[in-house]
């Protein structure tokens, strides 16, 4: 009992990409907005180092003896850089995992803040909280450009860029979205590596669409700051549209963003890596309820997502 005398918590929201995801990997800006449902973890002092996932039909972990693997060696990498000794943890998901949600991000920074209470009596440096989830995130993801960690650590609107990380972006009017949980996702390495693999492939297309993409999300910004709803929406449905060309749709996105449209969105698109997951629609007062009633006539479950 002596290993359970010391214990400690934390725990981190998911996230929705408003936009700029892909193209935030190779340095354009991306906005998200944090979700208030993500996942919570416990720590305590043992004497071997273990982990125990649970709370989602899809967890980034225990699929496969490869993903358990996966997990362990990420939890070892979170430790290492938090300098924690032996560390026994739960972490429970309150979020879908795989659908696109930050869901692993979520994990990432809940286990890293609760390891860091448990071993950092006296707080943590500026930073290490993300660098610890990162190289959680890294063993899953590969390349992972950092904007879900940064989204789970900070919550709220936010801008990122993979060189200056994450400020607040506040929003002259309030920003009240629709999540509809489509499908199951592919993983975020596969669509990474399919990203990078048409790059290789097709540079001058690949590098017109971040481009345009990272257009789009400068304008995105102003929109939310000027509070113009409408540009936003716009915004929203044309870098779905880039996303496609990029491959990183399907039929099932693109049909629940379609109804979405149809029920008055003022703009839908996928988010996240695609490949499945999940659509997000920008809604006002007057069209949420026909979007949510569009997106269960598919038999589709939704979340709300609030900045
Ligand atoms: C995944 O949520 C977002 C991607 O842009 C990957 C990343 O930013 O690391 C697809």
């Amino acid at each position: 009992m002596a290993e359970r005398e010391r214990t400690a918590s934390g725990r981190a929201g998911g996230k929705v990409i408003l936009l700029g995801e892909h193209a935030v990997v190779y340095g354009s800006p991306a906005i998200a907005l944090g979700l208030t449902l993500g996942a919570e973890a416990r720590a305590h002092e043992a004497s071997v180092s273990t982990l125990e996932l649970g709370g989602a039909e899809h967890l980034p972990g225990p699929e496969s003896p490869a993903d358990e693997a996966d997990a362990a060696r990420a939890f070892r990498a979170l430790l290492s850089a938090l300098g924690a000794g032996a560390t026994g943890a739960r972490a429970k998901l309150s979020i879908p995992a795989g659908a696109g949600l930050g869901a692993s991000a979520a994990l990432g920074v809940a286990l890293a803040r609760a390891v860091a209470a448990l071993w950092c009596a006296h707080g943590v440096e500026h930073g290490a909280i993300a660098r610890a989830a990162l190289a959680w995130e890294n063993v899953f993801h590969g390349n992972a450009s950092g904007l879900d960690t940064a989204a789970a650590e900070h919550g709220g609107c936010l801008w990122f860029t993979r060189a200056r990380g994450p400020s607040a972006l506040t929003s002259a009017a309030p920003l009240q979205l629709l999540v509809a949980l489509v499908e199951p996702g592919a993983s975020t390495r596969t669509m990474v590596e399919k990203v990078a693999t048409l790059r290789r492939a097709e540079p001058v297309r690949v590098e017109h669409c971040t481009s345009a993409i990272a257009e789009l999300v400068e304008r995105a910004r102003e929109a939310i700051l000027l509070g113009r709803l409408g540009d936003l929406g716009a915004s929203m449905n044309e870098n779905h549209e880039l996303l496609r060309a990029l491959g990183v749709s399907t039929p099932g996105l693109d049909r629940a963003r379609g109804v979405a449209l149809e029920a008055g969105a003022l703009g839908s698109k996928l988010t996240g890596a695609g490949g499945g997951g999940c659509v997000i629609a920008l809604v006002e007062d007057g069209s949420a309820a026909a979007v949510r009633t569009a997106w269960e006539r598919l038999g589709l479950g939704w979340l709300e997502a609030k900045g």
